[in-house]
Parts: structure tokens; C-alpha cells; sequence
């Protein structure tokens, strides 16, 4: 098939917005950018205005815009929870929020009366095990309704969330709650992955029997439908729904700054950073972005793939879709199990308006075949979104020709937990689309690419992805005038500016590419993994002496794991050893972050400092030409890395 454009020479050829979208789309003023330029900051207001205030905000932004604290829709007061439900009752709702799909295909639907009803009764028995506004509850939970609905429960109380995901380890969990020193819990008995079911209640149980604090109450949802022992301080999630039938709780109104949740990401430290979002700024910009890059309706059934542990599923499965009153898909399982067909499948049977999901994923599906999808009537599609790691142009066109039928616009947004909702993406409705490129800035974001010094890099030159001005779904540490991650480059006037941990370039038409991470985090199918994080379990298993964890490259996940490790000397570097260290991994943090490589040396590359140079030990794991070697002490070494590389290849 010669007219495949996945197949055509790539000659990164822009395809114009297709004209029966631009009929219909959310956003078709061109110089909507412009305008956000001109009005800034109070442009923003059309962000803010799209939620529901209880007290409305004095000011778009409070100050000078310049310096910190920044203070989004000030004086403003809302509740998320009557943002995402309680609004929509009026005009909607008998109208589906939450559709559920589980492993077997059994489904289940939530109304928006049935969510308002649950959200509720949810919220009221938290309340009655004693959750208050500003607590902290840990939400360890797989996809099934009960996560938003407990999400929601809490925004209601004004209780703040810490989604840990689901595939975490105890430990992973017990560092995350000891970390926010959050007292409840909230999990299931256990859930199904390809078929098996795991059990996630035991693993609730060794983190809480971990932690050196109290926890005050554990919640279980039964999704296995066995019985299940409860403990002193469990309770089970249906009986606490009956206990508190047709309870209605007040929403507790908070101020705009005020956090709605946290989340822990891998940041460049071997612990977990924490990044505290806002009620008022981050729903706004969720859904502003909903709207305007994602076209959503609220007639629309949209279905984001992510899962709700990672802030992808916070932003836009949950908080963006039922902000703006849509309904919101979520599916159990794997896009493969029980057959390879299950995307399409559930596509085509709810006829999914938008479909949001990872590069990763769409290699996955081209390498699987188009017969899959060519099996299902796709055709109630009408924009496709990626997100979560550099697409290659082959997959893009390949995502626009044989899931969208040529006829959806891709949206490929670029964005982070620490940013909370998309910064940059092409507007569906007026931007044309760069296969590869995620396009500009979004109106009002002040994103760009700088050098070393600082400066704006020429088109085409890769440098440093920054922000040089607060965002509404900025996250708190920086509201406040703190940082995340480097600072490096900083701004010569000491102005604003986060600094992403991305390396991008920027073309003539200032569209950006990003190009992948420049610090210790590895992204691997859209999922972060920090360096030190891993190399730090790695050592404490017996027999290792050190170890330097990298990212190389693989062509479907874009990176994959792998481990360089130095035995302690006379200890022998054989399976048994390889054995133990994937076991720790998986302890510490979860199956997810077992490496793909587990390669032996004697010795690692280190300057005479005593600093391993990582990035030595990438050029040497995808076999590129070594970098510079003159700092290192042991230049030797990298010869004896390289043939056992060539020899387990
Ligand atoms: C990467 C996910 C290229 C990037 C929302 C970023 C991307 C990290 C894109 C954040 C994109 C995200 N193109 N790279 N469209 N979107 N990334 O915190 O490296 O899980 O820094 O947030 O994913 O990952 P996080």
C-alpha cells in the first residue's frame, strides 16, 4: 500500500487541522495566542471561569506576576468535588460520568447522580473515621470506580489525596505514606492483571505493620469478592457506604491555593519527591486544557488509557473530563489481555469520541499489526492525544492513518507531574500538526528552549526545556517560591523560571521537539524512574559494592532499564546475584522497575572525583561513540565494559 503514510518517506511534512474538525472545535480563534499575550495574566480567567466558585477569585493572579508567592485566582474559594459532580446534576445527570470496563469485559456506569449519590456517602464515612480538611489519605487502588469516586470523596472534605500506584510495592507504599505522614488509607482486597489476580490487601497490610506512625483507619474495597479479614481499624467499603446511605456531606469550600492532592514522582534524588497541587490553578488549567487542546465536550465519551496512579489519570481521566461534565472511560487489564484487539474493542462498543494514550503504546500497537484495529469500526473517533514521552514521527502517522482513519487530529502534549496539565501542544482547531514535534507553547505558557548560559538557543539547537512564568496548575513548592529539580540554567535577571529536566529544540516556527530527559530520571514507556532511586536499592542487596543505573535506548519503550553493577571484591558476579538484585528492585519499588539489564563490571567509570559518569556508560549501552574521556580515572574500564556488552549480546 504505497499511500501509507506511515510507509512514506518522512519528510516531517505538516498535515493542516482537517477542516470538518475545525467546524466543530472548542477553540478556532488563530490568534488566541496573541490575545493571552496581550491579556496577560488575566487571560487566564478563562480557565477560571470554566469552574464553579463558591467565593469568586479577586484576581487572576495576585502580584506582580514576577515574583513569588504566586497566587492563582486569589481570594477565589470552590470545592473540586462540586466542580466535578454536583454542577453537572442540573443539565446532566442521568448522563454517564464514570464507564467502566473490567478484564472480563463486564462493565459497569456511574451516573452523574449515581457518582454525586456515592461521592457522598464515600465522603461521609470518611468523615466518620475521623478525615478532616487538610489530612492526608493514601489512595492505593487499581482502576475501578471506587478510586475517583474516593478521590472526589476526599476533595469534598477537603481532605487531600496521595494516589500511590497500584503496581508499587509495600515499601514503595510505606515510604510514600510515611513521607506525608498520611493516617489513612484506603485499598482494595486485590485486583486483576492478565488474567491472575493479585492480591493488594496484603501489601496494604506490610507497609501500614512497616510504618513507625499510627494509621488510623484502612478502608477495603472488594473487587476479588472474596472474604476478606479485616483488622483492628479496617473497614470495608461497602458496609461504610451503608452505614451512611443517602448521607449528604457539605462540600468544604477551600481557597484557591489550597492543595487538592499530592503525588510522588522520581525526581533526581533517590527518594520520591512529593508535588502538591492546587484546588483552584489546577483545575482550572485541567480543564481550560481539556477543553482547548483535547476538544472535549461534555456530550463526549472520552477514554485517557493511562492508568489513575500517574498524574496523567489524576489531570485527565479524572479531574479535566468530569470537570467539564463528560463522561470519562477507565478499563482494568492490559491493551493486550485477553487479545490484542482490546482498545478497539472498547472503542468501538462505547464509540469513544477522543482517545488519549502513550507513544509507547501506539509501538506496541503498530508492531502487533493494523488488522487489529482494522477489525473495528472506528469511526466515532474524532481526536487522537499522546502524552508521556517523545513520539517518532512513524508512529505518529501511523496513530493518525490507522486509529484516527486519517481524519483526527494527534495532539501530541507535552507536560509533567510537576506542571500538572498540558504546557505545550498544537490547538487541534488551528495549529497545523508536526509529526514528531509537540508544537508550540500553549497560549499564555512561556515555555522555551536556552543554553547552558541561559539564552534562547537557535532553531534546531537542542538546550534546556524551560518555563519563564508561573502557570495556573503550577504546583505549590514553586507557587511558594520554592524549586523542583535543577535550577541550572538560571535566568541572568533572576526572574521565573523552572527548569523541566527536558532537553528540546525549537524551530523556525517555534514549535517544540522534545527530545527526552537530560537528568537521573529514565522514562520508560512514559514512566519515570530516578537513577539514583534504583542504584540506591541495588546496594543495599549483599555482595554489591556500587552500582550506576542508565537509560538506553529501546525501541518500543524509549528507554529501558539498565544496571551497571560492581560485585564486592572476591564476590562472585554470577545469576544468583542477578537474581537477588531483581528481587530487591521489585521489592523496593514494584515489578514495573525491574531492569531490562543487569550487566557486571569490576569497576565503574569515575572521574577523580570519584563521580560515575553515567553518560559514559549510556554511549556505551547504545552503542554510540564514547563521549569525552579525559576526566575519568579508570579510562580503562570502559574497553572491558564494552566487549562483556558484545558478549551477553
Ligand atoms: C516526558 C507525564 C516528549 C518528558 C505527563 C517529561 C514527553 C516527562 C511528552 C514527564 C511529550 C511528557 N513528548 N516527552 N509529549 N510528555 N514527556 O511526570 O520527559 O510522568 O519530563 O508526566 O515525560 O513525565 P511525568
Amino acid at each position: 500500500m504505497h499511500d501509507d503514510p506511515a510507509r512514506r518517506p518522512l519528510d516531517r511534512g505538516a498535515h493542516d487541522p482537517p477542516e470538518p474538525f475545525v467546524a466543530q472545535a472548542n477553540v478556532t480563534d488563530p490568534d488566541l495566542r496573541s490575545a493571552f499575550e496581550r491579556e496577560w495574566p488575566d487571560c487566564w480567567a478563562r480557565a477560571g471561569d470554566l469552574l464553579e466558585w463558591e467565593r469568586p477569585y479577586e484576581s487572576v493572579l495576585a502580584g506582580d506576576g514576577e515574583t513569588p508567592p504566586f497566587r492563582w485566582f486569589d481570594g477565589g474559594r470552590l470545592n473540586a468535588s462540586v466542580n466535578c459532580v454536583d454542577r453537572h446534576l442540573e443539565d446532566r445527570k442521568s448522563q454517564v460520568a464514570i464507564r467502566w470496563e473490567g478484564r472480563l469485559g463486564e462493565t459497569r456506569s456511574y451516573t452523574y447522580l449515581d457518582l454525586h449519590r456515592e461521592v457522598n456517602e464515600f465522603a461521609a464515612g470518611l468523615r466518620s473515621l475521623g478525615v478532616g480538611p487538610d489530612d492526608v489519605v493514601t489512595l492505593y487502588m487499581p482502576m475501578i470506580p471506587e478510586l475517583p469516586v474516593a478521590m472526589l470523596a476526599c476533595a469534598r472534605l477537603g481532605a487531600v489525596h496521595n494516589v500511590v500506584f497500584a503496581g508499587f510495592s509495600a515499601e514503595a507504599l510505606a515510604a510514600r505514606m510515611a513521607r506525608a505522614d498520611s493516617r489513612f488509607l484506603v485499598t482494595c482486597d486485590g485486583y486483576y492483571r492478565r488474567g491472575a489476580a493479585t492480591n493488594q490487601k496484603n501489601k496494604a497490610d506490610n507497609a501500614r505493620i512497616s510504618l513507625d506512625h499510627e494509621v488510623e483507619a484502612t478502608v477495603v474495597v472488594s473487587r476479588l469478592g472474596e472474604e476478606t479479614h479485616l483488622g483492628k481499624d479496617q473497614y470495608s467499603y461497602v458496609d461504610l457506604l451503608a452505614a451512611h446511605e443517602g448521607a449528604r456531606v457539605a462540600p468544604v469550600a477551600r481557597d484557591a491555593g489550597d492543595p487538592l492532592f499530592l503525588i510522588y514522582t522520581s525526581g533526581t534524588t533517590g527518594a520520591p519527591t512529593a508535588v502538591t497541587h492546587t484546588t483552584g490553578g489546577y483545575l482550572a488549567h485541567v480543564a481550560w486544557t481539556a477543553r482547548a487542546v483535547l476538544d472535549l465536550e461534555p456530550e463526549d465519551t472520552y477514554w485517557c488509557s493511562a492508568d489513575i496512579g500517574w498524574i496523567t489519570g489524576h489531570s485527565y481521566i479524572v479531574y479535566g473530563p468530569l470537570a467539564l461534565g463528560a463522561t470519562t472511560m477507565l478499563y482494568e487489564g492490559a491493551p493486550d489481555h485477553p487479545e490484542r484487539d482490546r482498545l478497539w474493542r472498547i472503542i468501538e462498543r462505547n464509540a469513544i469520541d477522543v482517545f488519549y494514550t502513550a507513544p509507547t503504546a501506539i509501538r506496541s500497537f503498530m508492531k502487533w499489526g493494523s488488522d487489529h484495529p482494522e477489525r473495528h469500526d472506528l469511526s466515532s473517533l474524532r481526536l487522537l492525544g499522546t502524552v508521556g514521552e517523545p513520539i517518532n514521527p512513524r508512529a505518529w502517522e501511523w496513530y493518525r492513518a490507522h486509529i484516527g482513519g486519517g481524519s483526527c487530529p494527534v495532539v501530541d502534549t507535552w507536560w509533567q507531574t510537576e506542571t500538572g496539565a498540558i504546557l505545550a501542544s498544537t490547538l487541534p482547531g488551528t495549529d497545523a500538526m508536526k509529526p514528531g514535534s509537540v508544537g508550540p507553547p500553549l497560549p499564555g505558557i512561556e515555555a522555551r528552549v536556552v543554553d547552558e548560559a541561559g539564552e534562547p538557543t537557535p532553531p534546531g539547537e537542542p538546550g534546556h526545556l524551560v518555563v519563564d512564568r508561573p502557570w495556573p496548575g503550577m504546583p505549590t513548592t514553586l507557587a511558594e517560591g520554592g524549586t523542583l529539580g535543577s535550577t541550572h540554567p538560571a535566568r541572568d535577571d533572576g526572574g521565573f523560571r523552572y527548569v523541566a529536566g527536558d532537553e528540546a529544540t525549537v524551530d523556525e516556527d517555534g514549535y517544540l521537539t522534545v527530545l527526552g530527559r537530560v537528568d537521573d530520571v529514565i522514562n520508560v514507556a512514559g514512566r519515570r524512574f530516578s537513577s539514583m532511586e534504583l542504584e540506591s536499592s541495588i546496594v543495599e542487596v549483599n555482595g554489591v559494592a556500587e552500582a550506576a543505573v542508565i537509560g538506553s535506548a529501546d525501541d518500543r519503550t524509549g528507554k529501558a532499564v539498565c544496571a551497571y553493577v560492581s560485585p564486592e571484591r572476591d564476590r562472585p558476579a554470577d545469576d544468583d546475584l542477578r537474581a537477588r538484585i531483581e528481587r530487591r528492585v521489585r521489592e523496593a519499588i514494584g515489578p514495573i522497575a525491574t531492569p531490562d539489564a543487569v550487566v557486571f563490571t569490576p569497576e565503574l567509570p569515575k572521574t577523580r572525583s570519584g563521580k560515575i559518569m553515567r553518560r559514559l556508560l549510556e554511549d556505551i549501552a547504545n552503542d554510540e561513540p564514547l563521549g569525552d574521556t579525559s576526566a575519568l580515572r579508570n579510562p580503562e574500564i570502559l574497553g572491558e565494559i564494552e566487549s562483556t556488552i558484545r558478549e551477553d549480546a
